[in-house]
């Protein structure tokens, strides 16, 4: 979708981003109070994701919901394009997987797109992102996931069942509409021309796996919701259930507008492999401030955390406790609190979850074989 200056398509997402009207032309729907306690009773505690509306908007949720109160079987299922370190950007979705997870004690199938990256990147080699790939499992497992039933799929090295799959759904897609959906030229490569089908494979593949229809939803930036239109289409004509979807706001960039993208250069996101030193330098550098030009003019008419940047990253994604979050509202929208008090308070909640974030990835070298989907 390009509207207004703003784009969002699984491989650019720049602008001012207007979620409402992505809800609108995306054809999704918000997501509900009711869907959000139906969520909360399964798990026994909220999600301040939920209640703050970082997952705003779904699919068929609804419908999920009630198949499983019937006992119907459903899967999670989730991914990354493996182009370089993870971000924390690419993190958010990941964390409330697991809270979904937690609550419905459900399969997790997590897609690792070696294949695309290699596709769609032309400086990086299949040796490369076959490499990343099985770095970037380690973000993925350091968050706590549950090994007997989170599955991890590299493309290229589970590439057989999910190919007899992805034949099938590209049988069902005409070149036009996928130069409609995805934007693709007549100089785009015809191994992306394809590729769609592949990312398409695991919404189907615990049917297969299972040998009977078993939902699959979607945690993920709203973004990659394309993809998801293009399943929901194909799936009645193949017989597996069509897939739903919850979607979550981006992680702003450092600098403001868009979302968090490595494209967009080094000092707009942090990476999970950062130093305590670099997030401090990042941070106070580039996190775009919503306070004055001066102290003076600060104390008097206080900042605005609503384009914050470091407010924005504590409210999406650092700071759960809603009291303190509000007391950091009331601080800074007074005057009482300055920008650099503020980037503090952020700088110690992102070394913090590092410190734990980067000890548990070392540890979970020695369980990567234990997710690692194998044909
Ligand atoms: N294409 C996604 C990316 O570039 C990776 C991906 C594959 C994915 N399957 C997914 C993301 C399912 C979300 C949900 O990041």
């Amino acid at each position: 979708m390009v509207d207004d200056g703003m784009v969002v398509t699984p491989w650019e997402v720049s602008g001012d981003i207007d979620y409402e009207k992505l809800i609108k032309e995306f054809g999704t729907q918000p997501l509900t109070d009711v869907l959000i306690r139906r969520i909360e009773k399964e798990s026994g505690e909220g999600h301040f994701m939920l209640r703050r509306k970082v997952f705003f908007s779904h699919r068929e949720l609804d419908v999920l919901l009630k198949e499983h109160d019937e006992g119907k079987p459903w899967a999670l299922y989730t991914g990354r394009g493996p182009s370089g370190n993870t971000h924390l950007g690419h993190m958010l979705p990941w964390i409330f997987t697991k809270y979904l997870q937690d609550a419905f004690k459900v399969h997790l199938y997590f897609q690792i797109t070696d294949d695309e990256k290699f596709l769609c990147k032309p400086e990086l080699s299949l040796e490369k992102t076959n490499k990343l790939a099985y770095e970037n499992a380690l973000d993925l497992i350091a968050l706590g996931f549950n090994p007997k039933l989170t599955h991890i799929i590299v493309d290229t090295d589970y590439a057989k069942p999910l190919y007899k799959i992805a034949l099938q759904v590209a049988k069902k897609v005409t070149t036009s509409s996928a130069k409609a959906i995805f934007g693709f030229t007549d100089e785009t490569n015809i191994g992306m021309m394809f590729w769609p089908a592949m990312q398409a494979a695991p919404c189907f593949l615990p049917s297969v796996l299972e040998g009977r229809p078993v939902r699959t939803l979607i945690p993920a930036a709203i973004d990659q919701d394309p993809y998801w239109r293009i399943v929901r289409d194909v799936a009645p004509k193949l017989g597996y259930p069509k897939t739903a979807a919850i979607h979550n706001i981006f992680l702003p960039a450092l600098e403001g507008p868009g979302k968090m993208s490595t494209t967009a250069g080094e000092h707009s996101t942090i990476f999970t492999t950062d130093t305590p030193k670099e997030v401090e330098q990042k941070i106070m550098k580039y996190a775009f401030s919503g306070g004055r030009g001066s102290v003076s003019e600060h104390r008097e008419k206080g900042g605005v955390p609503e384009v914050d940047v470091s407010y924005q990253w504590l409210k999406i994604m650092f700071e759960p406790d809603d009291r303190r979050l509000k007391a950091i509202y009331d601080d800074y929208r007074s005057g009482k609190m300055l920008t650099g008090e503020l980037k503090h308070i952020l700088i110690d909640k992102v070394n913090a979850f590092l410190k734990k974030h980067q000890a548990e990835k070392e540890r979970a070298k020695k369980n990567l074989d234990k997710f690692i989907l194998k044909d």
